[in-house]
């Protein structure tokens, strides 16, 4: 049993699968990190969590497709003493279609945020915390550490 306020960083929380998994860990009374690009719905995210579960939740508006957005996530969650234990990769975009039509850098872009992003948190978070107990990716990235 935790003896400190369980915390879960998710990427992507305002919409589709992020949003609901922000669900699941604020009904299992996780404090939550959440993380997108469009700052009012970050906002309105952040308000219905806090309403409805009770939890604290700490919006920070980043794209992540920036190579330096994981970094500067991580610096204000250790800014403000929050210690993450779960976390939810899963900011990105999917796209559906064919190879042959499909934009590759679009999807390059996708891929990389998904891949830097979990490699990034995953560096950054235990080197302080001694590592999030819980991990999600949605990227379908292959990894092992
Ligand atoms: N749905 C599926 O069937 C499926 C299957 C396999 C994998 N996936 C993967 O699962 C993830 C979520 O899928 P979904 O269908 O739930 O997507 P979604 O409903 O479009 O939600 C995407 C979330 O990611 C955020 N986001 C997108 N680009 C971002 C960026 N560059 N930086 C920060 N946040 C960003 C969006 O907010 P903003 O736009 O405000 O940034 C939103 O909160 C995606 O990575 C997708 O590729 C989905």
């Amino acid at each position: 049993m935790a003896n400190h306020p369980r915390a879960a960083l998710i990427t992507g929380a305002t919409s589709g699968i992020g949003r609901e998994l922000a669900n699941c860990f604020a009904k299992d009374h996780y404090n939550l990190v959440i993380v997108a690009r469009n700052q009012r719905e970050l906002e309105q995210t952040a308000s219905e969590l806090r309403h409805q579960y009770g939890v604290q939740v700490l919006p920070i508006a980043k794209d992540l497709f920036h190579p330096d957005a994981p970094f500067e996530v991580y610096d204000e969650i250790r800014d403000r003493g929050i210690r993450i234990d779960a976390l939810v990769n899963n900011a990105g975009q999917g796209q559906y279609g064919q190879f042959t039509t499909t934009d590759i850098n679009r999807e390059a872009r996708h891929h990389s945020a998904q891949y830097w992003g979990l490699r990034h948190f995953h560096q950054a978070l235990p080197a302080r915390h001694g590592g999030p107990q819980r991990w999600y990716d949605s990227a379908g990235v292959e990894h092992r550490w």
